[in-house]
């Protein structure tokens, strides 16, 4: 037996050398003292020795034991220092190395354009709300006022997903959300994306931007929607433009305009971006029709309001003399980088 343990012993030491992983070295372990382990089975066999035999062997199969722990010990060390090595060798950094540069993207003119409204409103004091693409049909037609006949309701004008819900196809349902969840006075601005079911061409797509305002508060005149809404199209545009304000109709707004502003591009002479008129229409607007407002419970006799909703993508065109509306939604980056 004492010849059996120093060619376990002999055997471990070169099985050992061999090993070049923990696994291995795990794998050495158990097959010497492991459950069913060589040197674990001669222990165990040792019960049949006399009391003399069991002493001496008992000893020496400890100090065998002993010695091949250290041996085990020792690997695992050795093993696990030269794993920690290869990780940092790994992971050194060359900090002489030139960077990697990172390519800044830039905004798309849609979010450009968004920013520069929602800047000059958040000035005057508007708040940015936000409301759900996909709406009920209540607030996108009927609390507006909208006439169970209005042709827009139609599936051929609007996505529907279900009976009560569609796309929004305009930002107005904001204005109802709001007026239900606010008291007046209420100051904001929503962008948002709208859809309709319009061909595409170069100045339609099913899928586009507007931004819609909504002031609520008491004494609120056509004076001071008119007043706003100049003074933001000068802000806008620059500060000599000219805006006019033509009689529309919306189902929400009484009474409802249109405004017009006069071409930037040739100060009113006419021109292409005018079509020869000196006038660009940008924007629909009215003062809050008493319906839409007892939707919210609103006081009509305190309060009153104004409200306004524009394309953001008409702007954008118009801004940066974009002919095709189909560029927006490409995003051909060397269409996009322009925009720096
Ligand atoms: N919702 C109208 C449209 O989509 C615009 C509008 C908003 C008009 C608010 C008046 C008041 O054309």
């Amino acid at each position: 037996m004492q010849s059996q343990l120093t060619k376990i012993l002999q055997e471990v030491k070169e099985q050992l050398q061999k090993a070049s992983t923990i696994v291995e070295t795990e794998d050495i372990r158990v097959k010497i003292l492991g459950k069913k382990g060589q040197l674990t089975e001669i222990l165990r066999s040792m019960g049949k020795l006399s009391a003399d035999e069991r002493k001496e062997l008992g000893l020496a199969a400890n100090q065998a034991r002993a010695d091949i722990e250290n041996l085990l010990d020792e690997k695992f060390a050795m093993l696990k220092e030269a794993a920690r090595e290869g990780k940092f060798r790994l992971e050194k950094i060359d900090v002489t190395e030139p960077g990697i540069p990172h390519v800044l993207g830039v905004r798309h003119p849609i979010t450009i354009t968004i920013d520069e409204i929602s800047k000059v409103f958040m000035s005057m004091g508007y708040s940015i709300a936000e409301g759900p693409e996909v709406e009920t049909v209540f607030n996108n037609f009927d609390a507006l006022n909208s006439p169970p006949n209005h042709p827009s309701r139609d599936y051929t004008d609007t996505f529907y997903m279900t009976e009560n819900t569609l796309l929004r196809c305009h930002t107005s349902p904001v204005q109802v959300r709001a007026i239900k969840k606010q008291r007046p006075p209420i100051k904001i601005i929503s962008p948002g994306r709208c859809f309709r079911r319009d061909d595409i061409d170069a100045t339609h797509s099913p899928m586009f931007h507007q931004v819609e305002g909504l002031l609520l508060d008491e004494g609120v005149t056509m004076a001071d929607l008119k007043g706003t809404l100049d003074s933001f199209a000068k802000q806008l545009f620059g500060s000599s433009l000219k805006t006019k304000f033509r009689p529309h109709y919306f189902p929400f707004t009484e009474p409802s305009a249109e405004m017009d502003v006069s071409c930037f591009k040739c100060g009113g002479k006419g021109c292409r971006v005018c079509k020869g008129s000196g006038w660009i229409e940008i924007l629909g607007c009215g003062m809050v029709h008493p319906n839409v407002l007892k939707i919210g419970e609103v006081d009509t006799e305190k309060y009153t309001g104004f409200a306004f909703g524009m394309g953001v993508e008409r702007i954008a065109m118009l801004k940066y003399e974009i002919d095709d509306i189909r560029l927006f939604y490409e995003n051909d980056m060397r269409f996009i980088n322009q925009f720096k």
